[in-house]
């Protein structure tokens, strides 16, 4: 937790940017139970309510008046009972003044401030819960149907907090740059345990073990396979064979919930064949060149120039044919790299997704107002600032069934070389990934002067001396 003069001014922050006229309400998250009530997966917080309430206990709520400098949190003591299990906890009223919030109430009267804000004619602002349990409390509070929720959450707030939450301050850089040391720790391990006959699970397994150790454990769930053309292949069932290519992509979290998210592809017995070799490099070129130009009010140009690099290095390999901007422009380079450049890094991997195109929102209202939102939430129209954080990400993956179908279409026919593609059905994918943090003039990778090995030479130095 940040000392409780950062949750005062977020939240005085939000309370100057919304209109007038209504309650902010933001929902903590309870514990999700497994297989039954008391066997719980690991408690996460929402990433929203820590922003600005800073508290990592279950079942809270948290109120901001927006016309009154008015913080409200509601939730329950620990009973008696709770403590034999669970151990003492502040009050809740303690819990409240530990972040600056000058009044607390027990849970039930959420229901009775929310309910009277509306009967009042004030605006209840809310994000679209993403957890069933969240769905039924904002019902709960609202008295809204949970089918209902996508016509009545509130854009504004939406719009708000992902433009507070994407710019990082300097104490968020430093949690930032703390993942970065545990990302940095999980990905050398992988390389350190990857040999031929080893299990991916054990090594998926020793990895995740070290964000336990440093942090608050994964920030997703790892991706480690030698088969790195599925995007999010999240079997760990493989061997590793000698010959094939291992991609990792996998982060953690700090104890405060910052998350890294890197991705690194290596050769199972250390050494990249002529192709591996060739391909990865086309990748690192597109991730440098990203690296090289990232700055302020940027965000679909990164994506086009890592496409564009991706684009030359094809052509150079045969594998492509063409004018390179010609083929970014008709759209050929998707087939070899279907997805975006990155996303936006914080105290969610994808930053404020929840919010925005890939969240659970209906996506309709936030576009009715894309005009005035540059933020992540839509991401063709995100534009860098300086403090955002964003992974650098672009990958070559030979997926056959995709390729199948273009080719069936005759698709961007000009600009592929379907029949060499054949030949490397059996390949996987290569993907590069990294943390970058945009500054005022450009950006700097987060790590400072410290990076995951990444070159085919340090990564095969790496490899045979580990
Ligand atoms: N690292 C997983 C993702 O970016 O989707
Ligand atoms: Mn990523």
């Amino acid at each position: 937790m940040f000392g409780k003069q950062t949750y005062i001014a977020r939240r005085n922050e939000l309370r100057r940017r919304m209109p007038k006229g209504g309650i902010v309400v933001l929902i903590g998250n309870g514990e999700a139970p497994r297989n039954y009530f008391d066997n719980a997966y690991g408690f996460r917080q929402d990433s929203t309510f820590l922003y600005y309430f800073g508290l990592q206990n279950a079942n809270l709520v948290g109120v901001i008046d927006l016309d009154n400098e008015r913080d409200i949190l509601f939730g329950d003591d620990y009973t008696v009972d709770d403590i034999i299990w669970m151990g003492p906890q502040p009050s809740v009223k303690e819990l409240a003044e530990s972040v600056g919030v000058g009044e607390s109430a027990p849970f039930v009267a959420a229901r009775d401030c929310v309910q009277a804000a509306m009967r009042g004619g004030r605006k209840v602002h809310y994000l679209v819960p993403y957890r069933g349990e969240g769905v039924l409390l904002m019902s709960k509070l609202t008295g809204i149907k949970t089918s209902e929720h996508y016509n009545h959450y509130s854009t504004d707030l939406a719009i708000n907090v992902a433009a507070m939450r994407e710019v990082k301050s300097a104490e968020e850089i430093e949690e930032m740059e703390r993942a970065f040391e545990i990302g940095y720790a999980m990905h050398t391990t992988a390389m350190r345990l990857t040999k031929p006959g080893v299990g991916e699970r054990m090594i998926a397994g020793a990895m995740e073990g070290v964000t336990h150790q440093l942090g608050d454990g994964v920030s997703f769930h790892s991706i480690v396979s030698q088969h790195g053309e599925t995007l999010h292949n999240h079997s760990h069932d493989g061997v590793c064979e000698s010959g094939r290519l291992l991609l990792v992509d996998a982060g953690g979290e700090t104890v405060n919930n910052y998350c890294s998210d890197h991705t690194r592809t290596f050769p199972v017995s250390g050494k990249f064949s002529p192709l591996q070799r060739d391909i990865y490099n086309v990748v690192l070129h597109a991730h440098d060149e990203v690296l090289r130009i990232a700055k302020p009010g940027m965000y679909t140009d990164l994506h086009n120039a890592s496409y564009k690099a991706l684009a030359e290095g094809l052509i150079g390999l045969g594998l492509m044919r063409g004018n390179a901007e010609e083929a970014v422009a008709a759209g050929a380079v998707r087939l070899f790299m279907p997805h975006g450049l990155g996303h936006g890094l914080g105290m969610d991997v994808h930053d404020c997704e929840a919010m925005g195109e890939r969240g659970m929102a209906d996506y309709g209202a936030m576009l009715a107002r894309a005009d005035e939102i540059d933020t992540c939430i839509i991401r063709e129209r995100w534009r860098l600032r300086p403090g955002t954080v964003l992974t650098d990400e672009p990958g070559i993956y030979f997926i056959p069934a995709y390729i199948e179908q273009w080719k069936a279409e005759k698709r961007c026919e000009e600009f592929i070389n379907y029949s060499k593609l054949e030949s490397l059905y059996n390949f996987g994918g290569i993907r590069i990934e990294d943390d970058l943090l945009i500054t005022e003039s450009g950006n700097t990778m987060l790590g400072g002067d410290k990076h995951i090995p990444v070159t085919v030479e340090e990564i095969e130095a790496f490899m045979a001396e580990n």
